[in-house]
């Protein structure tokens, strides 16, 4: 286990001179400005998903906080584009993988999504990120040349069982989706290693390192609409209280987040008289 905490001590040691640099930057732009680059980041991310769908791109990382829309960003779109398939009540030609991955895992995976027209989106798979093994599988699977074969170099009685070849070429497509900051990785060899699957894929940073820049995306999506479900009596008072609130209290919430707002207004919608009460007890830091 010790190996295990050293590699994610690596991955979460963050350049805290880099965000502070950052803040000074963002702390230069007008709230309009930062909406607009978040906006355009954001339909970036939409414009690179569907990219990947059409196979005009074959790989792609996205990088960003939590709770900031990236699952959802690149899922709805997936959805949308398969919707055909759905319909028809045909398997869909993407699947979003979550969670820890062996490498066996990983190619077995690749290979029932090798078809062209097809993606795997690895979200939140860091373990695969971190693992020799697994790295040198999507290095194979991701190369820039025009045929990508992979292969399983050790006999297998699972694959053979279930008919995976130890060898195939991967026509389709994959997303990272991940919370780590590449560049803010100062572990050398785990560097490397990310470096060289980031030279094969196309890389979104969805930057937001500042409270700042977190507080205007989420106004941004409420604003869009995303407490509509809620139905709410007076939809656009609870709206200014949900802001207000998050506002006031920026320092003190657990996270600053889209995930934040909706635990928020389900406070809100359960506990219409004391929500607020409700929320300094579960989704603030205790001081
Ligand atoms: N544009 C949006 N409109 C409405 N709801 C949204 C939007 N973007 C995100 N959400 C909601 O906000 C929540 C957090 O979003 P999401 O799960 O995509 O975050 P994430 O960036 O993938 O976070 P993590 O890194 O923790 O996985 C989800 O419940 C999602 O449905
Ligand atoms: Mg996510």
């Amino acid at each position: 286990m010790a190996g295990k905490s050293s590699k994610v001590t690596e991955v979460l040691e963050i350049d805290i001179d880099a965000i502070r640099a950052r803040e000074k930057e963002v702390a230069q732009e007008t709230d309009q400005s930062i909406m607009d680059r978040l906006r355009e980041r954001f339909q970036i991310l939409d414009d690179m998903t569907l990219a990947v769908k059409k196979g005009d791109v074959r790989a792609m990382i996205v990088s960003g906080p939590p709770g900031v829309g990236k699952s959802y960003g690149v899922e709805t779109v997936l959805e949308k584009s398969d919707i055909f398939n759905k319909l028809a009540e045909k398997k869909p030609k993407y699947e979003v993988v979550k969670g820890a991955m062996s490498a066996i895992g990983l190619y077995r995976k690749l290979y029932e999504y090798s078809a062209p027209g097809n993606v795997v989106v690895f979200d939140d798979c860091d373990s695969i990120l971190m693992e020799d093994l697994s790295l040198n599988i999507l290095k194979g699977a991701l190369d820039s040349s025009s045929r990508r074969f992979i292969s399983w170099n050790t006999d297998s009685r699972v694959l053979r069982n279930e008919g995976v070849p130890d060898r195939f070429e991967f026509k389709g497509a994959a997303i990272f989706i991940t919370n780590i900051k590449f560049e803010h990785v100062r572990s050398k060899k785990l560097r490397d290693h990310l470096d060289a699957l980031e030279s094969r894929c196309h890389y979104i940073d969805l930057q937001m390192d500042t409270p700042r820049e977190k507080i205007l995306r989420i106004k941004q999506i409420i604003t869009d609409g995303m407490l509509d479900r809620y139905e709410f009596e007076q939809p656009e008072a609870v709206r200014d209280e949900l802001v207000s609130f998050i506002d006031e209290n920026q320092n003190k919430l657990r996270e600053l987040s889209l995930r934040m707002v909706l635990k928020l207004a389900d406070l809100r919608k359960s506990f219409p008289a004391n929500w607020q009460a409700t929320a300094r007890t579960t989704c603030m830091k205790r001081s």
